[in-house]
């Protein structure tokens, strides 16, 4: 018997909140899953579950006040781990003497410094709003072209770009030099979006994680990078998370789901059970399943 290899990604217990004019909010509740190595782990739930968040913390990008307050979240890259969040301040202050704040400036240089090296070849994300995430003052090439740089520093100048309009056209950008040429403004929400996902894949990052990466786009490109997204994992020892609101992409790349509500995870289940309707499924889980026609199975009480 094989022994199951050791998660590329763990969180554990992870805990995220916020101050509001409503007083404290804890919007992440004691999260755990992991991602293993060629796998995708796919991520469903309503709005404001908690979803986008939780995927910030891996990668170090939630704000600091107060922000992730516990948790653990291990990185294992090539039989070293790495415990993210380890030696990091979560509270400063006690309840009960005002605000609970983290020092900032210094959550801010602790974070920097530890996932620095992290961000681009390891961890990369494909963001929900496009525009925002693409720089304004630079050309769609040059950002390209940065992360082609990044997966593979060898390659001379002419050698990156003809790189670059290879993953505008797999992206299926139709004039790939014009796209290389424009500034974000120029282009439509759309190509903004096909874009980043070039910029994103261009990394080749070990993990990948993707923000409802297709939202917007027409149903025929949908399928396309949904489908460029399995092949970007077929490469050995990537990792990916989906999180998407459309339950069929995540069937579809997916081989374990979990489904959030409210800051926590209510379900955890395998792709292929879900598509068969075995098990019994959470009320929530139901109700997407039978929105999108799909065998509801039976339901928890
Ligand atoms: N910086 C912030 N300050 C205060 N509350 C926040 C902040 N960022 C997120 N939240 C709240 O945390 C909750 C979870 O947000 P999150 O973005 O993770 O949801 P989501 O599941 O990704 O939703 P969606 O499907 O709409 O993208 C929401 O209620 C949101 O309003
Ligand atoms: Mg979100």
């Amino acid at each position: 018997m094989t022994a199951t290899p050791e998660p590329m990604l763990q969180v554990s217990d992870l805990v995220i909140e916020f101050d509001t004019s409503a007083g404290r909010r804890r919007v992440v509740d004691g999260v755990s899953f992991s991602v293993q190595q060629g796998e995708v782990l796919g991520i469903l739930g309503e709005s404001g579950s908690g979803k986008t968040l939780s995927t910030l913390a891996v990668l170090g990008l939630v704000p600091g006040r107060p922000g992730v307050v516990g948790g653990r979240i291990d990185l294992v890259l090539d039989d070293r781990r790495e415990a993210l969040l380890a030696d990091l301040p979560t509270v400063v202050s006690t309840p009960n003497r005002g605000p609970v704040r983290k020092d900032d400036r210094r959550w801010n240089r602790l974070v920097q410094r530890r996932w620095r090296p992290l961000w681009g070849r390891v961890m990369t994300a494909v963001f929900q709003n496009p525009r925002q995430s693409l720089d304004p003052l630079m050309t769609i090439g040059a950002q390209l072209d940065e992360s082609v740089r990044l997966a593979e520093p060898t390659l001379g100048r002419l050698e990156v770009r003809g790189r670059s309009l290879d993953w505008l056209a797999r992206v299926k950008l139709h004039e790939p030099a014009r796209v290389h040429a424009s500034y974000a403004h120029e282009l439509s929400g759309g190509m903004c979006q096909r874009a980043m996902i070039a910029i994103a894949l261009a990394r080749q990052p070990r993990l990948l994680i993707a923000d409802e990466p297709t939202t917007g786009l027409d149903t025929t490109v949908r399928q396309e990078i949904v489908e460029l997204f399995q092949e970007l994992l077929a490469a050995e020892r990537r990792a990916m998370m989906y999180i998407s609101h459309d339950i069929r992409e995540v069937l579809f790349l997916a081989r374990e789901i979990i489904v959030m509500r409210h800051g926590r995870i209510v379900e955890v289940v395998a792709a292929e059970d879900l598509k068969a309707g075995r098990g019994r499924r959470h009320p929530y889980t139901a109700t997407l399943l039978a929105a999108a026609d799909l065998p509801v199975g039976e339901v928890a009480s």
